[in-house]
């Protein structure tokens, strides 16, 4: 009963949303909120990066048209609640929530989350989509560590139901059930998780990816084979190969990095093949080439 109250009263508070970051993660959560009915920002440090987000959305929104998820009068609508901007300190002003999708780099996320917390008014909740700093680092810098959270949000977003909640050393029950309630009126199913290396998604997913790329590397299949056996196998939409490039080969290093230095254990070693690939710049999709080539 306490916490249902809680809820209506958080929920109600919250109805303008700050994403910062406007690439494929930023712009799929600012399509999400707009679509929910939420006025967002969208802030980039570039203002070509915002042209293209915007564009993507549309494109995104279009396909859901196409497929009747949504009705085709709806986008102007949506698209009209998204502004965008390049200065994130006059953009914080005002805001009630403000969602982090910056690159995995502690570095910049320090200089986001210092801003944020300058500049956002004391209530703002700030969250980060991070998939694999840690929360209770982000939110030492800050001078509201309990107002801060992790909001970890999957590819492609408009399409993935999940939402894995970080709650930080510090995270205010308050902030949690807030942002809990947040990400259902996003339409997704949020998932409480503690602040561990990877949480709980990645450091599943994240060695599964490793294994598949020895297997690669010691030549026990080709890589559409070890895809192949994930799809009919077990019913996975992608192959792990597939999906290390899709999430960039960068990203799948870092966040092994990330598990092999937090948990402190050699089985999360990343694969030697792996590093080769990231140092060659065969970051996957995003660079037209990883375990496939893309044209
Ligand atoms: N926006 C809106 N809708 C989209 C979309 C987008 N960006 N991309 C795909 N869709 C929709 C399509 O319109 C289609 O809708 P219907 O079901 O209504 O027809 C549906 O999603 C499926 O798309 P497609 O038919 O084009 O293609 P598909 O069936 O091959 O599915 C996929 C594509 C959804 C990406 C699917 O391959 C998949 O689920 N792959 C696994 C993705 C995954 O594991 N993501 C998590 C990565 S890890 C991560 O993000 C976090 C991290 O920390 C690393």
């Amino acid at each position: 009963m306490f916490h249902c109250e809680l809820l209506e009263i958080a929920m109600a508070d919250i109805h303008s949303i700050l994403v910062v970051g406007a690439g494929t993660m930023g712009n799929g959560i600012a399509h999400v909120a707009a679509q929910n009915g939420y006025s967002v920002t969208l802030v980039d440090v570039s203002a070509e990066q915002l042209e293209r987000a915007l564009g993507i959305i549309r494109t995104n929104l279009q396909r859901q048209a196409s497929k009747g998820t949504i009705a085709e009068s709806d986008i102007p609508t949506i698209l009209g609640r998204i502004a965008t901007a390049t200065d994130l300190e006059a953009a914080a002003a005002g805001v009630d929530f403000a969602i982090e999708a910056a690159s995995e780099n502690l570095d910049i996320k320090r200089s986001i989350f210092r801003m944020l917390d300058a500049h956002a008014p004391a209530h703002c909740i700030l969250a980060s989509n991070t998939s694999s700093i840690s929360i209770t680092t982000i939110a030492a810098i800050t001078s509201r560590a309990d107002h801060v959270i992790g909001m970890h949000f999957f590819n492609p977003v408009p399409v993935m139901k999940l939402c894995e909640i970080v709650r930080g050393q510090a995270t205010s029950e308050e902030t949690y059930q807030a942002t809990f309630a947040l990400a259902q009126a996003l339409g997704k199913t949020p998932v409480t998780v503690k602040d561990y290396p990877g949480f709980v998604s990645n450091r599943i997913l994240m060695p599964m990816i490793n294994e598949a790329i020895y297997c690669l590397m010691e030549g026990v299949a080709s890589a559409e084979d070890i895809d192949t056996v994930m799809k009919l196998g077990m019913n996975h939409p992608m192959g792990p190969l597939q999906l290390a490039d899709f999430i960039g080969l960068d990203v799948c290093l870092a966040i092994m990095e990330v598990l092999h230095e937090g948990l402190g254990d050699d089985k999360y070693r990343p694969c030697p093949l792996l590093r080769r690939m990231v140092a060659a710049g065969y970051l996957g999709r995003k660079t037209g080439r990883g375990f496939y080539s893309y044209s």
